[in-house]
């Protein structure tokens, strides 16, 4: 059995990987090793009623270089700080990594596999060690629209995406019920009265929301009774990275010969856990709907059609009713009154499942059954 190091395993993905991991019975395949990086020697998970103690150092290289395999959801600066390191001294385990630092990296894949197993596979053969999990938004895009992806049939996507609080960390959740919480509290009165003023509530509430005192710590502008129309760095080409991504590591995990042009407006909401996303994409050539349809419903186990109606939408195809599962609706699915070519559809993801640990813990999978 494989020795397996876990680094960043309390955070948010790793905690949602470990629970995946224990649901699945994965730790009877291995030998796992709990790490940390700031609380060196106490008690790490409890796992099947078994806790496991004395955490070890996560910025001790000796110890991480008895590990066949690092699993990290520690983050960007971890990776940072430690992979190269690793490298140099000839560590020559696999490497699986949530954060974006090494997806750019020509001898790295961007595993998710229900999409592109064939290239995982090919790479562990030719001795890859560096697998990294990919963007919430394209994982999720491409196991909603990966039937089409896979028929070749998609000449390019604009996306506007809407995207949890959760996908900017734990930090971030808290933030953002703070924020709610805020709101109420200010007009808690008023709502129990049944002669209330709208307009009165609105404007406490708005200025609750203007308020230096509103919770900004993190998010440092409102998101509660407000959105954010960006997310991550400038890419100083008036895209932000979030956007930037999505064409990038889209072509990277289809290995695609010819680009797949993709771009749109990412946009943070106040959902808790769940990325939604709004496409319009033209596709190659002349397919009807039903066809369409039959494609993307018959691509994998996870992806959802949800009929083009108001009430199978308004039930099925929203955060709330996706939230902490591993389906992937594909909604508001017709053809587009622009032209003959162009579609609309509409997915909803939990980004902590399929857009980050789920993937992470299928690849573990594949490397512990070499
Ligand atoms: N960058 C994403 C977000 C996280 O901010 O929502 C998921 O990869």
């Amino acid at each position: 059995m494989k020795s397996v190091g876990f680094v960043g395993w309390r955070g948010m993905v790793g905690s949602v990987l470990l629970n995946r991991m224990i649901e699945e019975n994965d730790f009877s395949k291995i030998i796992p090793h709990f790490f940390s990086t700031s609380q060196i020697g106490q008690n790490g998970p409890t796992i099947n009623n078994i806790t496991f103690k004395n955490l070890k150092n996560a910025y001790n290289l000796n110890l991480l270089e008895e590990m066949d395999i690092i699993v990290t959801c520690q983050g960007g600066s971890y990776t940072d700080s430690i992979y190269s390191k690793l490298r140099k001294n000839n560590w020559n385990g696999y490497w699986i990594d949530a954060a974006s630092t090494l997806r750019m990296k020509d001898d790295s894949v961007i595993v998710l596999d229900p999409i592109n197993l064939e290239s995982i596979n090919q790479a562990i053969s030719h001795g890859i060690k560096t697998f990294v999990g990919g963007n919430c938004t394209v994982s999720l895009m491409l196991i909603a629209l990966g039937g089409l992806f896979k028929e070749n049939l998609i000449e390019w996507i604009y996306v506007s995406t809407y995207q949890a609080a959760s996908g900017a960390g734990a930090k971030y959740v808290i933030e953002l019920l703070k924020q709610m919480g805020s709101l109420y509290n200010a007009v808690s009165e008023d709502l129990s009265n049944n002669f209330y003023s709208i307009l009165e509530i609105t404007k406490k509430v708005t200025k609750i929301i203007q308020d230096n005192n509103f919770p900004l710590k993190n998010f440092s502008v409102p998101l509660a009774g407000s959105l954010i129309p960006w997310i991550d760095s400038d890419m100083g080409t008036g895209q932000s990275k979030e956007e930037w991504k999505g064409q990038f590591e889209t072509n990277k995990i289809l290995n695609s010969k010819n680009i797949i042009k993709i771009d749109g407006i990412c946009v943070r909401i106040s959902s808790i856990r769940c990325h939604s996303q709004s496409i319009l994409m033209k596709l190659s050539k002349n397919v009807s709907l039903k066809n369409i349809e039959e494609i993307i419903a018959n691509h994998n186990t996870w992806v959802n059609l949800i009929p083009n109606n108001m009430q199978e939408t308004i039930s099925k195809l929203t955060p709330s009713a996706v939230t902490g599962t591993l389906n992937i609706p594909v909604g508001r699915l017709r053809k587009s009154s622009i032209g003959e070519k162009y579609f609309s559809a509409f997915t909803v993801g939990d980004q902590l499942l399929w857009g980050a640990a789920e993937p992470l813990r299928r690849m573990l999978n594949l490397l512990t059954n070499i």
